[in-house]
């Protein structure tokens, strides 16, 4: 253990107050907190701040607004872009000169649909500075998605590109946004789009051209950064939850602010002028927190990228950004590099290309197998560390700390305790089991600084996270310590399963199924994927009539398509007799896993018909 993390990890357990007042000296205030944490408040109480003057303003008054904040790689449209402080500076200010001039203000909301270009950035930036709280919405979900998100959070504004490329392909937003409006309740004010020359879009009356409105307000001058309080809300971010009603993650300003500057320094070892990339997507809690404001909180450089781990062009492309912009630290998901083994499985273009100045790759979103941990350390010469977080909390509680020389790992765990998160692994009863036995991962309320403390209109929803385990927080992960402190995350206790790094509700997708013509029942499971960790597989029982119905399954994917987005990936529907039940009606999901897995089933002694397992291994097997 590093001397340095066993001082942090001590201080922050004996003394928290002592700990997040120190690390809150690493971001600028207008109005210091009085002290690290009280309630009601929770962190900061007291304490004002800007997050967007925090991330572009104080590095220019400490003089470095020459240097690079924002490098936009883009493989799918070959274009790079790079920013440095005081033109990103310029670029957020535009931005909040359009949205103030349509009105938005200090807690107003707007949403932000588009896909992975500067201008997004811009426009998170944009509302931070405004005081307006934001909600990105992930371009690879359905328009019904996005109005629930736009009946949730009752926007002022939305704004949107024209397109998002992925990959080969590009995909339209301007109809799915105007098919969102028409299904949303909430009457979105004013909408502002952001032409993209590969497919423009074309505007109602009424609509803006963001273009056209940034000349429009090009004379207005860039309005100040609003005075907020640590405890109100920066945005609000969307995740699964286990029913089909998605849950608004609702960010503080101070407690983000500060948790970001330290994770940086001292989870990913980045400062001043280090450039860090993130290979996530803007829609996903890794973009909000790293790759737009953790690396520009640091005064660090962030790498914005549009593109795929292989396709664009290739699955050298993660090393040639790697090395274009002299990144320091790396960061993606274990999905992505099974995509590039499996296309460069001698790492060929790793070998030719290098990585550069890259001293350390990290981790998350998913469990990251043994196998593929090795491969990359192998291939690459750097050290690959695990590292578990999630929407609710923003930032790392499970990492081997880079950043404080702590390089202890051990593969196919997910690490160490952060320090300002303290673990347990709880049983049934509440109580911790003993260590190396499995449990509910739980961490000790409150949590750390950044961490969720309400969901946006639904406060009940977040106290059910500390229901089971009164004082504790529910992760919603089954896990272990082993004998040196390792925490091991197994998997999950709810129906949330992640593909592609992508986190899902097997429930939601479960209930769209069961809502189509014929279908009588249904179950939804996550099964073993080589590539993306796990894929959803779906299984219908038709309703008597419906049993030759040949366009069933077609018809229940295309729906949870149209209705959830294609990043579901559900691609896969059994059209069965039946589903194996125990006496008492449960359907007996973890059997149709195993056998999905072509796992040994055995037959549960409370199944209801033991001949129904046999009947879908079958069916699976085709
Ligand atoms: N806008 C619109 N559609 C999108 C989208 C977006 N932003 N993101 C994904 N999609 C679509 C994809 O095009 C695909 O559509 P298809 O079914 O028509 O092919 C579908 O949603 C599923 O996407 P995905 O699961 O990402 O599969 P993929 O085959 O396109 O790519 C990987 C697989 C592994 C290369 C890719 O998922 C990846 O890079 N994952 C890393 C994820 C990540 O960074 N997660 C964040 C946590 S760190
Ligand atoms: P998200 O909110 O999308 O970040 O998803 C969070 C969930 O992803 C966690 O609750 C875990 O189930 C899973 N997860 C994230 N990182 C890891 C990891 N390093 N190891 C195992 N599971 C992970």
């Amino acid at each position: 253990m590093s001397e340095k993390y066993q001082r942090a990890i001590q201080e922050s357990r004996e003394d928290a107050e002592l700990f997040w007042t120190r690390a809150a000296a690493l971001i600028d205030w207008i109005t210091p907190p009085a002290r690290a944490y009280g309630e009601p408040r929770g962190w900061f109480p007291g304490g004002t701040l800007n997050t967007a003057y925090n991330c572009i303003d104080r590095h220019i008054a400490a003089g470095r607004g020459d240097q690079l904040a924002l490098a936009y790689d883009s493989p799918v449209t070959d274009t790079v872009r790079r920013f440095t402080y005081a033109e990103l500076h310029e670029e957020v200010g535009r931005v909040a000169a359009m949205l103030a001039s349509l009105g938005v203000a200090k807690g107003d909301r707007v949403i932000i649909y588009m896909p992975m270009v500067p201008e997004t950035a811009f426009a998170m930036l944009a509302c931070a500075r405004l005081g307006a709280v934001h909600s990105v919405v992930f371009g690879g979900f359905a328009p019904l998605e996005l109005a629930k998100r736009i009946d949730d959070a009752t926007p002022r504004v939305l704004l949107t590109a024209s397109c998002g490329i992925e990959g080969a392909r590009t995909i339209a937003y301007k109809p799915m946004v105007d098919e969102a409006l028409e299904l949303a309740a909430h009457k979105v004010q004013d909408v502002v789009l952001f032409q993209r020359e590969r497919l423009p879009a074309e505007l109602k009356p009424g609509e803006h051209d963001w273009m056209e409105l940034r000349a429009a307000t090009a004379g207005d001058p860039i309005p100040p950064c609003a005075e907020l309080a640590a405890d109100d809300p920066l945005y609000i971010l969307y995740t699964s939850g286990t029913t089909g009603t998605p849950k608004g993650v609702v960010r503080e300003n101070g407690g983000h602010a500060v948790a970001l500057a330290w994770s940086m320094a001292n989870i990913y070892g980045i400062g001043i002028g280090d450039p860090f990339w993130a290979a996530s997507d803007v829609g996903w809690v890794v973009g909000h927190s790293y790759i737009v404001y953790g690396p520009l909180i640091a005064g660090a450089t962030s790498v914005l990228f549009e593109g795929k781990p292989v396709g664009t062009p290739d699955p050298g492309t993660f090393w040639r950004v790697m090395r274009r912009h002299g990144v320091k630290s790396f960061f993606t998901a274990p999905t992505a590099i099974r995509a590039v083994r499996k296309e460069d499985p001698e790492a060929k273009l790793l070998a030719e290309i290098g990585t550069g100045d890259c001293r350390v790759i990290f981790l998350a979103g998913e469990r990251a197998d043994p196998d593929t941990i090795a491969w990359l350390e192998e291939k690459s010469g750097l050290p690959v560390i695990d590292h578990w977080w999630q929407t609710e909390l923003g930032w790392p509680a499970i990492a081997s700390c880079f950043g404080l020389d702590d390089l202890r790992r051990k593969r196919g765990s997910a690490g160490l305790p952060v320090p300002g998160y303290h673990f347990a692994i709880l049983g049934e009863d509440g109580q911790p089991v003993p260590q190396g036995q499995s449990g509910a991962v739980a961490i000790k309320a409150p949590l750390a600084p950044g961490a969720f403390r309400t969901l946006w209109n639904n406060p009940a929803g977040f106290d059910r996270n500390f229901a089971s385990y009164p004082g504790w927080y529910e992760t919603g992960d089954a896990g272990h310590f082993d004998d040196d402190g390792f925490l091991h995350i197994m998997g999950r206790t709810d129906d949330i399963i992640n593909v592609a790094g992508h986190r899902l509700s097997t429930g939601q997708m479960e209930q769209i199924v069961a809502q189509q013509d014929g279908v009588a029942e249904c179950a939804v499971i996550g099964a073993d994927d080589a590539i993306k960790g796990m894929i959803p597989i779906a299984f219908v029982v038709p309703r008597a009539g419906f049993e030759g119905d040949d366009s069933m399954a077609t018809r229940v994917l295309g729906a949870v398509r149209h209705e959830l987005g294609a990043v579901a990936a559900l691609k896969t529907a059994y059209v069965v007799g039946s589903l194996p039940k125990t006496r008492s009606g449960k359907i007996l999901r973890n059997l149709l896993r195993k056998i999905v897995n072509g796992e040994d089933y055995g037959i549960p002694p409370t199944i209801e018909d033991p001949a129904v397992p046999d009947l879908i291994a079958l069916a699976v097997r085709g």
